[in-house]
């Protein structure tokens, strides 16, 4: 029996992997990192965040069995007091760290104080209950977007590159996972990389309309059909029952430690831009996407975008653009050969895209994009 320290339980991925390790028989107790000002308004966090992974009854009780730990990544020990860091590093046997900013805007001094320090942090944490006797496990959620700037078969067992990188938050991702090698090799470490994390593969739901939701939205309001990017660009989507349950299966006691997997559809099951504007357009009914050459948008057709096109569609698309145009662009492939192999004993398999998407777009349009509550709470 152990206990887990998880972070990020407020979070898109935190939440459905809360959910999963209280099911689990082996896990006796559950400590969450929460930012919050007291422990009634870390509960309430709470749960608000479980209400968008389980039902609304069961929350409560899945709420119950959490410990909350008020703290923050940025802060030196999470900001905790010798004698609560001490208690937690005491009874932990399990750190399970998946909070991150996952913001691409943010500076790249912001994106290291989260991702950087924060798993500095947490490693730290695990150091010490590790060397109290009771460290079991260190399991990391990375990205598979630590490639960046690839645009080829990337394995398991790779991360340093000089490709570059799309954004701040990619870099933050890749130097925090390049500090663990460096720094946390003593440790029990797994890593986890998921690619584009997109809602639950039944329900649709999601909380997260950012990355490929955005293009999305703009079609079916029937605001703009030019994909900035190449139909034969891969695209990498991953549904988020699918992450929860994989980091669940291959965190449980006795499975192997060390290893890096790639949560994501893979070579093979990887679709194409070009096949989900179809999929898209079978579901919304408009007219076909087109297609546009970044660097010939961006010189020619955008300034002409600037002057005709006003208000908040004006508004969508610019900041959309700027962050969303390089995942249409051009991708890595994620092999993810290890980690198929490792959930085959467990039975998870990756799901298929086709078979899944039509349930992302129809919560999509339920919500209006998460501007609407969901018309049915999750199951
Ligand atoms: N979503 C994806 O497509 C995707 C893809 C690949 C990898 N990942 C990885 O998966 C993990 C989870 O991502 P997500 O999509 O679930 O992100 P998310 O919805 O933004 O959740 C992030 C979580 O981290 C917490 N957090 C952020 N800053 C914090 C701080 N200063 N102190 C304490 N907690 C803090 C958030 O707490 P608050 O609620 O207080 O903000 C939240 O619980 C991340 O490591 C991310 O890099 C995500």
């Amino acid at each position: 029996m152990g206990r887990v320290f998880l972070t990020g339980v407020t979070g898109f991925v935190g939440r459905y992997v809360a959910a999963r390790l209280l099911a689990r028989p082996d896990v006796e107790g559950l400590d969450v990192l929460v930012r919050a000002r007291d422990e009634a308004h870390a509960r309430e966090r709470l749960l608000d965040s479980m209400t968008h992974a389980v039902s609304p009854d069961d929350a409560p009780e899945l709420v119950a069995r959490m410990t909350p730990i008020i703290g923050d990544l940025r802060r030196d020990r999470f900001g905790l007091d010798e004698e609560a860091w001490h208690a937690l590093a005491g009874r932990t046997t399990h750190v399970l760290h998946g909070a991150a900013n996952v913001r691409f805007d943010q500076d790249l001094e912001d994106a290291r104080s989260y991702n950087v320090f924060g798993t500095e942090q947490a490693a730290l944490l695990a150091r010490e209950a590790k060397g109290r006797g009771g460290l079991d496990r260190f399991d990391w959620v990375g990205t598979a977007f630590v490639a960046g700037l690839r645009r080829d078969r990337v394995l398991e067992s790779e991360l340093e590159h000089a490709a570059g990188w799309k954004n701040p938050y990619e870099q933050s991702k890749y130097e925090a996972e390049q500090w663990l090698r460096a720094h946390a090799a003593d440790l029990p470490l797994t890593v986890f990389r998921p690619s584009i994390v997109v809602g639950d593969s039944s329900t649709g739901a999601t909380t997260n309309f950012g990355m490929l939701y955005w293009p999305i939205r703009l079609y079916a309001k029937g605001w703009w059909r030019t994909v900035v990017g190449s139909a034969e660009t891969p695209v990498d989507i991953v549904p988020v029952d699918f992450v929860a349950d994989a980091i669940d299966a291959l965190s449980q006691p006795g499975q192997p430690v060390g290893a890096t997997y790639h949560l994501t559809s893979g070579v093979e099951g990887a679709v194409t831009i070009g096949a989900l504007a179809q999929l898209a357009q079978d579901f919304f009914g408009g007219r076909p996407a087109r297609f546009a050459d970044p660097d010939f948008f961006m010189t020619w057709v955008r300034p002409v975008v600037d002057l005709f096109i006003w208000g908040p569609k004006r508004r969508v698309l610019r900041q959309g653009g700027r962050f969303f145009i390089p995942y249409m662009s051009g991708n890595p492939l994620f092999d993810n050969t290890e980690t198929t192999a490792a959930l085959a004993a467990h039975g998870v398999e990756v799901p298929q895209v086709r078979e899944y998407f039509s349930n992302l777009l129809a919560y999509a349009k339920s919500t209006d994009f998460g501007k609407k509550p969901a018309e049915t709470p999750p199951a």
